[in-house]
C-alpha cells in the first residue's frame, strides 16, 4: 500500500448521466456551490459562456458555440476530493460520451420528474449497467408539477431493469413542494426560499413522530398525503442494501430541485458515503488495486487537433493506481517505449492547470504527439500490466462516404482510416468487398461534420456524404451459420469493421428481432470488446 493511500481513499470519481435539459448542468453547479468552489451558482459552468471558453480551439465549436470535448471538474467537499466527468449530451453526444463513462467509478442519473426515463438516459444507463458500476438517481425539478412518485420509481425499475430504493420521499410537487421526508432519520426536511438557488437554503428538520409540528410546517393536507404515501412506501422499491448498490443492482433514489437547491446537499452527503472509492481495474485477468505503489493509467479519450497549427492532440487518462509524478518516467505499454508525459494537465471547465502530481481516481490530459490510442495503458516502467481495452459502441447514424476528386482515392482512404483510428468515427465496408465502398457510422450526427471538417482542413480532401437509413448495428458474437448465409430482413446489410469483425446493419429494432428469430443460435451485441 502506498503512502498516498489517504489521498486515494478520499477520491470519488463519477459521471452525471441524463437526457438533455433534465438538469445535469444545474446540479453540477450546485455541487460546486456546496463544495465552495464557486460563490454563486452559474459562474463556473454557465452554459454558453463557460463551455465556449473551454474549447475555442475548433472552428466547428466556435461557429456553433458548443463543445465537442468533455472536461473534468475537481473540487473538495468535506474532506472528499471529487472528480466529476462531464458527459457531452446535447448535439455533441458522441462515442466519447460513452468512453467517458469507462473512466468513472459511479454514475449519478438525473431524471426530470415530469418526464421520467428518457432516451439518452436509457442509452447511458446501459453502458453503466454493462460495467456494473453503482448508479445513484436524483429525480429533479420537484418544484414543477411532477409525475406520481410511485409511478416514477416503477418506470425506473421497469424501463431500466434496476431495483430502486428511495432514500427520501418528496413532499408534494410544483407550487406545493415543501421538501423531503428522510427515511433513515424519520424526519421531514423542509427548506426556506433559496432565491432560485443563489443562496444556500436554510433547512428545518422535524421528526415525523411530532405530527402536530409536521402539520404546522407543511400544512394538514400535505401531511395527510405524506402519511398515506409513507404507509404504501414499504411496499414500493427494495430494502436498502449497500452491497447491491455497489454492485450496480440497486439504485438509491433521491428527490429534489437543483434549481432551488432543494435536496441537493442531502443527496451529495449520502452519495459520497455510499459511492465507492476508486475501484480496482482489470489487467490481463488480474485486478490492479488503486492503492498499489506503482502508477498506472489508461487512455479513454483523445482530443485531436486542439491547435490546428500544430496538429496537437490531448490524450485523457484515468489514473487507476498509485501516484502520478510529472518528473517520473512512465512506460507506454502498446508503444513499448519509456518516456516522460508531456505537459500533464488538469482540464477544468474553464481553465487548464499544469499538474505536478495526481492520484488514482484523477483524470489527467497529456500532450500526445500521435502515439496514443484509445484504451492504451501507461504505467511505471517496472510494472507488467495491460488494462482491458475500451469497447466499441454501436453507432446510430450511418452514411456512405466518397471523395469528390476520384484521383485522391489513396489519401482519402488513408485519412479516413486515420480519423477512425483516433476514435472519432467508425468505418465499415461491405462483407467480402474492399474499401471501395466506405460506410461511416457515428454515435452523434455532429461527428459527420467533424469528419468533413477534418478531411477538408487537415488533409485537403473534399467528400460527399450520403445518409443511409440504418439506425442499429450489431456485432455478431456467435452464429451457427456462415455469416454470408444468415437470413435477415430485406433491408438488413452485412458489413465488417476495421478489425474484420462481422456486423449487421438494421433499419429498425423490429428487423433485429426478426433476424434473431430466423437464425437459431445467433447472438448479437451492442458493444464490441477490444
Ligand atoms: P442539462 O445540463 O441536463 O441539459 O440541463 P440544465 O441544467 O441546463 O437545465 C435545463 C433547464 O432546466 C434550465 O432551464 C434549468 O434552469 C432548468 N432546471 C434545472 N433544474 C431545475 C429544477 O430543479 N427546477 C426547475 N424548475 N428547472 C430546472 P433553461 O430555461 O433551459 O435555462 P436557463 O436559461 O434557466 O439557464
Amino acid at each position: 500500500m502506498g503512502s498516498f493511500d489517504k489521498e486515494i481513499q478520499r477520491r470519488r470519481t463519477f459521471a452525471i448521466i441524463s437526457h438533455p435539459d433534465a438538469g445535469k448542468t444545474t446540479l453540477t453547479e450546485k455541487f460546486l456551490l456546496y463544495g465552495g468552489a464557486i460563490n454563486l451558482a452559474g459562474s463556473v459552468k454557465g452554459k454558453a459562456t463557460a463551455r465556449h471558453a473551454v474549447s475555442d480551439w475548433m472552428e466547428i465549436e466556435k461557429e456553433r458555440g458548443i463543445s465537442v470535448t468533455s472536461s473534468v471538474l475537481q473540487f473538495e467537499y468535506e474532506g472528499y476530493c471529487i472528480n466529476i466527468l462531464d458527459t457531452p449530451g446535447h448535439q455533441d453526444f458522441s462515442e466519447d460520451t460513452y468512453r467517458t463513462l469507462m473512466a468513472a467509478d459511479s454514475a449519478v442519473m438525473v431524471i426530470d420528474a415530469s418526464k421520467g426515463v428518457e432516451a439518452q438516459t436509457r442509452k447511458l444507463f446501459k453502458v453503466c449497467a454493462m460495467r456494473g458500476i453503482p448508479i445513484f438517481t436524483f429525480i429533479n425539478k420537484l418544484d414543477r408539477d411532477a409525475n406520481d412518485t410511485f409511478d416514477l420509481l416503477d418506470e425506473v425499475e421497469k424501463e431500466l431493469g434496476i431495483a430502486t430504493c428511495p432514500i427520501n420521499w418528496p413532499i408534494g410537487s410544483g407550487k406545493g413542494f415543501k421538501g423531503v421526508y428522510d427515511r433513515k432519520s424519520e424526519s421531514i426536511v423542509t427548506y426556506s426560499d433559496t432565491l432560485k438557488g443563489t443562496k444556500e437554503g436554510k433547512t428545518n428538520v422535524i421528526p415525523i413522530s411530532d405530527e402536530e409540528l409536521v402539520a404546522k410546517e407543511i400544512g394538514e393536507e400535505a401531511k395527510e398525503k405524506l402519511f398515506e404515501e409513507l404507509e404504501l412506501l414499504d411496499g414500493a422499491g427494495s430494502e436498502f442494501d449497500l452491497d447491491a448498490v455497489r454492485a450496480g443492482k440497486l439504485t438509491p433514489v433521491f428527490f429534489g430541485s437543483a434549481l432551488t437547491n432543494f435536496g441537493v446537499e442531502i443527496f451529495l452527503e449520502n452519495f459520497l458515503k455510499m459511492a465507492t472509492t476508486p475501484i480496482a481495474r482489470k489487467s490481463q485477468g488480474d485486478m490492479i488495486e488503486p492503492t498499489s505503489d506503482e502508477f498506472s493509467a489508461f487512455v479513454f479519450k483523445i482530443q485531436a487537433n486542439m491547435n490546428k497549427a500544430h496538429r496537437d492532440r490531448i490524450a485523457f487518462m484515468r489514473i487507476c493506481s498509485g501516484k502520478f509524478d510529472a518528473d517520473a518516467e512512465v512506460k507506454h505499454v502498446q508503444g513499448g517505449k519509456t518516456m516522460r508525459l508531456s505537459q500533464p494537465q488538469q482540464i477544468m471547465a474553464d481553465e487548464r492547470k499544469i499538474l505536478s502530481e495526481a492520484y488514482a481516481g484523477d483524470i489527467i490530459g497529456v500532450f500526445d504527439p500521435g502515439i496514443f490510442s484509445i484504451g492504451d495503458t501507461v504505467c511505471a516502467p517496472k510494472m507488467n500490466i495491460c488494462y482491458e481495452g475500451i469497447p466499441t459502441f454501436a453507432p446510430e447514424h450511418f452514411a456512405r462516404v466518397r471523395q469528390v476528386d476520384t484521383m485522391k482515392r489513396k489519401p482519402f482512404v488513408m485519412c479516413i482510416s486515420q480519423i477512425a483510428q483516433d476514435g472519432a468515427i467508425q468505418i465499415f465496408k461491405e462483407l467480402n468487398s474492399g474499401l471501395e465502398e466506405i460506410i461511416v457510422g457515428v454515435v452523434g450526427v455532429l461527428q459527420f461534420d467533424v469528419l468533413r471538417y477534418r478531411l477538408e482542413n487537415e488533409y485537403n480532401v473534399e467528400i460527399r456524404l450520403d445518409p443511409l437509413p440504418y439506425e442499429h448495428i450489431r456485432w455478431i458474437e456467435h452464429s451457427n451459420t456462415e455469416i454470408s448465409k444468415l437470413t435477415g430482413t430485406s433491408d438488413m446489410k452485412k458489413v465488417t469493421d476495421l478489425k474484420d469483425r462481422p456486423l449487421l446493419l438494421f433499419v429498425n429494432a423490429w428487423s433485429i428481432q426478426m433476424t434473431l428469430d430466423r437464425n437459431e443460435g445467433l447472438v448479437l451485441s451492442e458493444f464490441a470488446r477490444n
